[in-house]
């Protein structure tokens, strides 16, 4: 049976890093997906081909001994397939099966960029190759999967974007570097926030590292940051249930403040996040690892095309999209 599995990207509204060293975040789905469809094979071969992953060029297909079929228009794609790959196998281990599939996977996203895409990628992999053979996995085994899936490929992950890319919706979430507790803020109201990306010159593990050691070599000052960090998160769930979109701004700069003292925001972030203030944003920040990337604001409704505009202006790419729609979302072609 065919199986088509999508899960959204995601944007942080708030506690990046910090979510790394205890501290609670809020995170976000956005409405563009990445769809993997699934078909069962009759031996062990798994094939991928990745198509449409957002930027066009060569095409590419690696065949080795039969094994992985790459077929792609751009580079980033090998990326995923290794989070397909390792998807699959922590999926056969976890059913104890080992049966082939053709997968294909899309995105109506960028890959890399820092929207999500790779725990995207992973849980709707998992879910796809699991139901396609019959098995209808838990969320929470989806969603654990996926994230070792993340783990095991990048080398660190915390578990937000698994989450995200599973519940979808708003999420805070508070995790201690082993285990982690959720909450799906059920009651937001809409938020209209705006997104621009840049080119993204490290990798997660890369930011991450280089905060640790900037709190290795700072000891009290760099904690301080993170502290101050979790508490504005805090201040920010209540504030976002009340709807209150100024100072949910005002948080943003305060956040975006102690993301760039952490070392993660750049020249192109920084401009990004500036902008949306200058064209009338209630706040800015940028969201995810940073150095480059991701950067989102909170605008009255009718500034934002008046942002998306100087957006282009500074070679920032604006992505148009709602935020809180829903999670991980399976169904069955019986054809
Ligand atoms: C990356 O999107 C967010 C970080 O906090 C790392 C993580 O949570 O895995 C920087």
């Amino acid at each position: 049976m065919e199986v088509i599995a999508s899960a959204p990207g995601k944007v942080t509204l708030f506690g990046e890093h910090a979510v790394v060293y205890g501290k609670p975040a809020i995170v976000a789905s956005i409405d563009k997906r990445v769809v993997v469809k699934c078909r069962p094979r009759s031996d062990k071969k798994i094939t991928i081909s990745a198509l449409n992953l957002s930027i066009p060029g060569i095409i590419l297909t690696i065949e080795r001994e039969g094994e992985i079929r790459l077929e792609t228009d751009y580079g980033k794609v090998l990326s995923a397939v290794s989070y397909i790959r390792e998807a699959i196998r922590l999926t056969q281990e976890h059913i104890g099966i080992n049966r082939g599939a053709d997968i294909t996977v899309s995105s109506e996203m960028p890959v890399g960029a820092g929207l999500g895409t790779s725990a995207a990628v992973a849980v709707s992999t998992i879910a796809a190759y699991s139901a396609s053979h019959g098995y209808q996995l838990e969320k929470k085994d989806l969603a654990r999967l996926s994230w070792e899936t993340e783990k095991t490929v990048q080398g660190l992950a915390s578990p937000m974007d698994s989450t995200i890319a599973t519940y979808g919706g708003f999420i805070y979430l508070k995790y201690d570097g082993r285990d982690f507790d959720f909450e799906s803020l059920e009651d937001v109201g809409d938020i209209p926030l705006i997104i621009g990306y840049t080119r993204r010159l490290y990798t997660t593990g890369e930011m991450v590292a280089k905060v640790k050691r900037l709190l290795d070599s700072y000891g009290e000052i760099g904690w301080s940051i993170v502290e101050l960090i979790g508490g504005l998160v805090e201040e920010a769930k209540k504030m976002l249930l009340e709807g209150d979109l100024p100072r949910l701004g005002e948080l943003m700069n305060i956040n975006h403040g102690l993301l760039d003292a952490l070392g993660v925001s750049t020249k192109e972030l920084n401009n990004i996040v500036y902008v949306m203030r200058g064209f009338g944003a209630y706040g800015s920040k940028l969201s995810g690892a940073g150095g480059g990337g991701v950067a989102i604001g909170v605008a009255p409704t009718d500034k934002i095309s008046d942002i998306v505009t100087a957006l282009r202006m500074i070679d920032a790419t604006p992505l148009e999209t709602s935020i809180g729609g829903e999670g991980l979302v399976i169904s069955s072609d019986h054809s």
